[in-house]
């Protein structure tokens, strides 16, 4: 059995301008309540890890999903109304992506527009041959 997806979301988020004036939360943990019911049917897949803070604050909502063996993406200008479902679709296509590796014609145009950066994976050994040095 493989190991589950990583979905890490900054719950520190700021909604957009303008502020959403009754809300008594942040964009972030708005997002994080909206993807906990999407995703609520694949917790054995993904699993979501709210975080404090990922350095991009002016480019809220910021999140990234990770799993081992797996490419890395990272997103920002995430919509806290709206980027739930397109995101937890993603998410459960690069679950059964081999490598993590959607193909861009699945993608839909938000997780496009977001997509800020995409990592390999890390190379075994690569962590204790850095630390030897
Ligand atoms: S508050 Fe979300 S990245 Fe800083």
């Amino acid at each position: 059995m493989t190991q589950p997806a990583t979905l890490f979301v900054c719950a520190l988020c700021k909604f957009p301008q303008p502020p959403q004036p009754q809300s008594a939360t942040t964009g972030g943990q708005h997002l994080i309540d909206q993807l906990a019911d999407c995703l609520e049917p694949d917790q054995n897949q993904i699993v979501i890890q709210p975080v404090r803070c990922m350095a991009a604050c002016d480019r809220a909502c910021n999140a990234a999903l990770s799993a081992p063996g797996k490419l890395t993406f990272i997103f920002n200008g995430l919509s806290p109304q709206a980027a739930a479902p397109d995101l937890a679709e993603f998410c459960r296509q690069y679950a059964e992506a081999t490598g993590g590796k959607v193909p861009y014609g699945l993608r839909s145009q938000s997780i496009k527009q977001a997509t800020a950066y995409v990592l390999p994976p890390p190379m075994a050994g690569a962590v204790a041959a850095a630390i030897a040095r």
